[in-house]
């Protein structure tokens, strides 16, 4: 891997080396059930609450409102299925966004087939939700929404604080599923006014399958998913992950750090490998919000070089395509889709996701290499 360029930190970013320096005795050593009495448990569970309180100041909220989960695939269907079941005598529609992650468009598909009713909202050529159609879209009926705070794939950024305000005063419960925005943008769940927020630690340089749902204390309580032991209040049963939660807790912590020192070179590189890449190809489109993106989120589409060619010609460089393959076709993004990308076009995105850890140097051979393989494929391309 030593001389492949890592620029998919949407995906997922590396685990700094002071979470795997937090973790490690909790692997080892500290490896007690936070549920135990005795001093190995005792153990755990102090770092567990240490690791509460540093999500927390992250987050802005009190220890109280983390609910450790394994992850925000999880975390999403807490808080979309969980507020559902808790709230079903008070109505049964759901509103959200057609370029939500799949933990949240499944979900909803999945709560239809058994009652429940949503409403998928468009969003606008950029991938931002209108607050205005959020509220035309209210009924009586309405118990939950829920549109996340920046797109993981075109980093567009959504207005949460002015849906937030529309919800609030419509009395109804917003999840924001804040994966890709926490630790990069404003994090404070009150200031944002959401009632419900999901984070996961692989995207903020923590490690995989762990997770937290905010849950602000004077909302809904969402209905546990799983049976089991007490833990988290009984809202997420299960013993809990200690190196990992130790892991996430370390990540808020550096997370805030680095956003406080407002050092982030994140979004200049983005931008010199944008430029480089305008100056000397034709026919490339940016997809998401020109400025209200994620700083290291740049989607490009090449035309007439389909994605998955163009990946597979990046001998030195990882990123993602926008599309899906299946047997038979390529399927554009349903982000793209609802943001009105031509299919022809919206196969053609490249997502580049620069992180903490990039630098110029590695930003000029990216755009020398892209350069190439673009113009080898479309030399090959038939008129
Ligand atoms: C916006 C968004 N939501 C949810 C998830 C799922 O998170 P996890 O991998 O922790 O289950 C991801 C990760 O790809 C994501 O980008």
């Amino acid at each position: 891997m030593n001389n492949i360029i890592y620029m998919d930190n949407h995906a997922t970013t590396p685990i700094a080396p002071e979470v795997l320096e937090a973790m490690m005795p909790y692997l080892t050593t500290h490896f007690g059930n936070a549920s135990s009495t005795h001093a190995f448990g005792t153990t755990a569970k102090d770092a567990v609450e240490k690791a509460r309180q540093q999500v927390a100041e992250l987050l802005g909220c009190s220890a109280e409102e983390i609910c450790f989960t394994s992850g925000a695939t999880e975390s999403d269907n807490l808080a979309v299925r969980g507020i559902a079941y808790a709230c079903r005598d008070k109505g049964n529609h759901i509103i959200t966004s057609a370029a939500e992650h799949h933990a949240i468009l499944d979900t909803c598909h999945a709560l239809e087939a058994e009652g429940f009713e949503t409403t998928y909202l468009p969003v606008d050529k950029h991938g931002m939700v209108s607050p205005d159609d959020v509220e035309a879209a209210i009924t009586p009926k309405t118990i939950l929404m829920s549109f996340m705070y920046a797109n993981n794939e075109v980093g567009t950024i959504n207005p949460i604080s002015d849906i937030a305000a529309v919800a609030a005063k419509h009395g109804v419960l917003f999840h924001s599923d804040a994966v890709q925005g926490i630790g990069q943008l404003p994090s404070n769940m009150e200031k944002l006014g959401v009632d419900l927020a999901s984070l996961t630690a692989h995207k903020i340089y923590g490690p995989k399958g762990i997770g937290t749902l905010y849950i602000r204390q004077d909302s809904s309580q969402p209905l546990s998913l799983f049976y089991g032991g007490g833990q988290e209040s009984g809202v997420r049963p299960g013993t809990l992950n200690v190196a990992g939660i130790v892991g996430l807790g370390a990540a808020c912590e550096l997370s805030q750090n680095y956003m406080a020192s407002g050092k982030s070179r994140v979004s200049t590189l983005r931008d010199t490998l944008h430029e480089k890449l305008n100056a000397r190809l034709e026919d490339i489109h940016l997809n998401g919000h020109p400025e209200q993106r994620l700083p290291g989120n740049l989607n490009l589409c090449f035309a007439g070089v389909q994605s998955h060619a163009l990946l597979m010609g990046l001998k030195r460089v990882s990123v993602s395509t926008g599309s899906a393959c299946d047997s038979e076709s390529v399927k554009a993004s349903h982000v793209l889709v609802a943001m009105g990308v031509p299919t022809e076009l919206a196969v053609t995105a490249v997502r580049f996701g620069l992180g903490r850890y990039n630098t110029a140097e590695e930003v000029d051979i990216v755009a020398d290499e892209v350069l190439k393989v673009v113009k080898r494929l479309r030399a090959l391309a038939p008129e």
